[in-house]
């Protein structure tokens, strides 16, 4: 049987991550751990208990409260693992252009990124494991035997995340979504705590004019070099 490991896949926002991160863990047959889901769903709670009003956070409030706050993931009706904010499924509420907006307030504090850290080690430990974000090859999992670092043009970005909108329905403006983006890379980029960076041995895929079939044949080879050790 294959060894079980550990695969980190950090990049930019709306890169594409969780979807390539989502299929791996998939077809490995390994628990997927979606981060950014996690931060989202701090920064719903925020929203929801008025500590994040008008982009201002209530950083004292929201630490205190932090012990009682339950993020957790829990399975939906066709198995899937969504994430859940003191036990409610928030999964698609999480989504939308109000959290998309703020989350990036909630992320770089630093006793949030604590409780997120240890939450995602715990859920990772001793199984095979896909982990998507920001800095789970640097601070997360440093040793994971597999970290992949994903980018992709801005404008290629916003134009798939207005189509996504777009097909589920909802509201959305390219422009916006654009800023939205810059906005995010730039917050991610230069946070003082744990911001987004390459890992010295990850490896960086630029997906900006690949297919989705190329990027899943280059992905299934490197993950075929790690386990069998094909080079
Ligand atoms: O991957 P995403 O767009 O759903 O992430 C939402 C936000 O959370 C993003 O702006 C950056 C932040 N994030 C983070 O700081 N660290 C992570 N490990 C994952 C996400």
């Amino acid at each position: 049987m294959d060894k079980k490991i550990a695969i980190a896949i950090d990049g930019f926002s709306s890169c594409g991550k969780s979807t390539m991160a989502k299929n791996l863990a998939r077809r490995l047959s390994y628990i997927y751990i979606d981060t950014g889901a996690m931060y989202r769903a701090m920064t719903l709670y925020a929203l929801r208990n008025r500590l994040l009003q008008d982009g201002n956070l209530d950083q004292a409030a929201l630490k205190s409260r932090l012990e009682r706050i339950d993020i957790s993931f829990c399975r939906n009706a066709d198995g899937v693992s969504e994430i859940c904010l003191d036990g409610e499924n928030v999964e698609s509420l999480i989504r939308g252009m109000s959290v998309s907006n703020a989350v990036s307030i909630v992320a770089q504090e630093a006793s949030v990124r604590e409780k997120m850290v240890l939450l995602q080690r715990q859920i990772a430990a001793g199984k095979g494991t896909v982990m998507d974000g920001r800095d789970i090859g640097t601070v997360v999992l440093p040793d994971a035997e597999l970290k992949i670092f994903v980018t992709a043009r801005a404008d290629v970005r916003a134009q798939r995340r207005y189509n996504e909108l777009k097909a589920k329905g909802q509201e959305a403006s390219f422009q916006e979504i654009l800023n939205n983006i810059e906005m995010r890379d730039r917050m991610d980029l230069n946070r003082a705590v744990s911001p987004l960076r390459q890992a010295p041995d990850a490896l960086v895929l630029d997906n900006s004019d690949m297919t989705l079939e190329q990027q899943d044949a280059w992905l299934n080879q490197k993950v075929e070099e790690v386990l069998h050790g094909h080079c």
